[in-house]
């Protein structure tokens, strides 16, 4: 087993995209997103967190991944600014995956998270059933909303409602790069939604797209797809198929997750990538692999538990007053939720009772997503994945089978981050 080492610095960073204005930002080790981590099943993991942020708390939080609850960067474990502390963690066999981090101080989360810091953490495993030569090009979208001298404004009441969406939707922090590839080819894309509050739903246009990957890991087997979706911080491994020469470029579509107010940003038609591809012949690649992994489904739940979200929204005299509610209450971090064995199945309905789509995360795990219900009518998973996002429409109900393995407290909440910062959010400690 290797040993990964490294250390990440958040702090103030700036960044152009405003003609002649610098914007500040905050960065780790001065870039957002912050550096790429790669690391192998089975490494221990040893990362030095230094804070610089100016007079402000902060964590780092393994987003997803299978790390202790007291190495998990939860707000109960705030680093002060000016200090150091270590992250250590092993990565076991088996949990090769596209994980990512970010802060979770209490309350500023949000707010850390939209002014740039979060980061790529890839777990990659011994050996890896893709074909090496379609390469492995992680794509991260973060949106970014600019005034006009160039500073990051505050959020406004709208962006609280809604969760803050940006202007500009930025890939790997650059306006619709570019990159160019052989005809015939077939490339690996990790495709990361790591923006507060923006839906992406995506598409490939002249190529075709097939899904090989979810949040924790691969598939069984390979799965076609003409558009996803990409709720906030979902991510998603995708083949695409380079087959003509000429232009081929990653768009959104249109996407109704339910907006509040007036100014819902218009989500459809933005060019997120352009690949040119060129007239040159690619080299004859390996054919995608029928079978990718095998996926053990999670057996027979010892208890089912019930979380219903809903919002609310009361004028008085402080203006509007909003909540996000989870079973009625706002997040308390001085109160465990729910107490759960180690090592044992349960079944969670997630039971969204709102007026906008809410993606629900836990912390700590990889769990199954079983069913949809919706208007009384029940649907299957699509497929059996390792995911630790879902996105929850309104007025739809989630069931999902998860196991925690490792004991002490884990958050769960919306990762529309606005919502989590107001309270759609709890604790489950494990025992
Ligand atoms: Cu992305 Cu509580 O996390
Ligand atoms: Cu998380
Ligand atoms: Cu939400």
């Amino acid at each position: 087993p290797g040993q990964f080492k490294a250390r990440l610095t958040a702090g103030p960073a700036t960044v152009r995209f405003a003609e002649g204005l610098d914007t500040p930002i905050l960065g780790y080790n001065g870039m957002s997103p912050g550096p790429l981590i790669e690391a192998v099943e089975g490494d221990r993991v040893e990362i030095t967190f230094a804070n610089r942020i100016p007079d402000e708390a902060s964590t780092i939080h393994w987003h997803g991944m299978p790390v202790p609850a007291d190495q998990d960067g939860n707000p109960m474990d705030p680093v002060e600014t000016g200090i150091d502390r270590s992250y250590s963690f092993e990565l076991p066999e088996g949990s090769a995956g596209s994980y990512w981090y970010h802060p979770h101080p209490h309350g500023r989360t949000a707010e850390q998270v939209y002014r740039g810091l979060a980061g790529v953490f890839l777990v990659k495993p011994g050996t890896d059933p893709i074909p090496a030569a379609y390469g492995d090009t992680v794509l991260v979208f973060t949106d970014l909303r600019l005034a006009a001298d160039g500073t990051l404004p505050d959020n406004t009441m709208t962006d609280l409602m809604n969760g803050r969406v940006g202007d500009h939707v930025l890939v790997n922090g650059q306006r619709n790069p570019a990159l160019t590839v052989p005809f015939g080819t077939k490339r690996r894309f990790r495709l990361y939604n790591a923006t507060n509050a923006r839906f992406l739903r995506l598409s490939f246009d002249g190529a075709p797209m097939t899904i090989i990957g979810t949040d924790g890991g691969l598939l069984e087997a390979p799965v076609a797809a003409d558009d996803i979706l990409l709720s906030p911080a979902e991510r998603l491994e995708v083949i695409v198929s380079f087959e003509k020469p000429g232009p081929a470029t990653l768009y959104t579509l249109d996407y109704d997750r339910g907006w509040m107010g007036a100014g819902r940003p218009a989500d459809a038609g933005l060019t997120l990538l352009t690949v040119h591809v060129s007239q040159t012949p690619a080299e004859p690649v390996p054919p995608l692999p029928d079978r990718l992994r095998p996926i053990a489904r999670l057996g027979a739940p010892s208890i089912s538990r019930r979380f219903v979200f809903t919002e609310t929204m009361a004028m008085n005299a402080n203006g509007m007053e909003m909540g996000f509610l989870i079973n009625g209450a706002a997040f308390d971090m001085g109160r465990v939720d729910i107490v759960a064995k180690q090592g044992e199945v349960e079944l969670w309905e997630i039971v969204n009772e709102a007026d906008m789509d809410h993606p629900f995360h836990v912390h700590g795990t990889q769990f199954q997503v079983v069913e949809h219900e919706r208007d009384g009518k029940v649907s299957k998973a699509p497929y059996l994945a390792w995911k630790d996002t879902v996105n929850v429409t309104r007025g739809e109900t989630v069931r999902l089978l998860l196991r925690q393995d490792r004991p002490g407290p884990r958050m769960y909440h919306c990762h529309i981050l606005e919502h989590e910062q107001l309270g759609m959010m709890g604790i489950v400690d494990v025992r």
